[in-house]
């Protein structure tokens, strides 16, 4: 399975925060956005991974994090000119697709959770058309909404409807088997111009091949939206992290436990941070599990 990163956009609720840096590069925490969603993918077991953002943001994520190779990564690049929708994506990701599935995950969604790993595995063993995921919220309106019968087939899909017909929103996290990069292609843009995610997932619907695995009260998937938020978000990670001593989206850290690098290699890029506390926690952690 691949994985595709959107980070495009521009940010205009953050501004001037965003003015001159992208906003999945602002810190969460004490690390970049970006970090957050390359772990839900790396904990899915994906390693050959396309990040999309704009032509001149690029530049950044690619000094940022390279060819992935020092994570046991193969990262690529790929530009979004204009945005295009959240399906475009798929277009601009088919020569990396290829006749894979896909994982696609939005470059400013923060997920926390137990078992988190393990959900990601078993989605990614059994992809049969696409798997949303659910978190419910107190204003769906500002997201695709969801609806599903017991047995959790999707029956009902509306993107930031004005009478929500349930408070589940879908999260930017999606599995789609290959067939995506037809369905992108052919459904054509939204009124407002966009390739919209939820227009590719009404055709799973309509096949009756959509699911969606429910996230529940129990877990976190947090908004990085408005300066609020994501201030919301950067206590909710700083609060679990001091009180736990253990650290969220530590993609050195991720790559080690996952298997891509050993503990030697893991040692060294904490070394090579280590006047800061996140790249001597890498060390710690590259001692522990040595
Ligand atoms: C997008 C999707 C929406 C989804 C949301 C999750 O909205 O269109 O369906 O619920 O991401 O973050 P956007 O944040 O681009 O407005």
């Amino acid at each position: 399975m691949k994985g595709i990163i959107l980070a495009g956009g521009s940010g205009t609720r953050l501004r001037p925060l965003t003015l001159a840096v992208s906003k999945q590069l602002l810190p969460v925490g004490d690390k970049p956005m970006i970090y957050y969603p390359l772990s839900v993918l790396m904990l899915a077991g994906i390693t050959e991974i396309l990040l999309i953002s704009t032509p001149a943001d690029l530049v950044q994520f690619r000094r940022l994090l390279g060819d992935g190779a020092h994570l046991g990564l193969r990262l690529s690049y790929a530009e979004q000119p204009h945005p295009g929708g959240i399906a475009e994506a798929f277009l601009i990701g088919a020569d990396h697709i290829g006749d894979d599935e896909v994982a696609l995950v939005l470059g400013d969604n923060i997920f926390h959770g137990l078992r988190f790993s393990d959900l990601l595995l078993e989605t990614a063993r059994e992809v049969d058309g696409c798997v949303l995921f659910g978190y419910p919220v107190h204003d769906p309106e500002r997201y695709g909404v969801a609806e599903t019968d017991g047995d959790g087939r999707l029956v009902s899909i509306a993107e930031k409807p004005a009478k929500p017909r349930s408070n589940r929103a879908v999260t930017g996290l999606y599995f789609y088997d290959n067939d995506v990069v037809n369905i992108a292609k052919n459904i054509g843009p939204s009124p407002r111009g966009e390739l919209e995610i939820s227009g590719v997932n009404q055709v799973y619907l309509e096949r009756g091949r959509a699911r969606l695995v429910d996230l529940g009260r129990g877990f976190a998937w947090l908004d990085t939206g408005t300066p609020e938020s994501l201030l919301q978000a950067s206590l909710y990670v700083g609060t679990l992290e001091a009180r736990q001593g253990v650290r969220i989206a530590c993609i050195e850290e991720v790559a080690l436990r996952m298997g891509l690098i050993d503990a030697a290699a893991c040692h060294r890029l904490g070394e090579a941070m280590a006047g800061s506390s996140y790249g001597r926690y890498v060390m710690d952690i590259a001692g522990e599990l040595a």
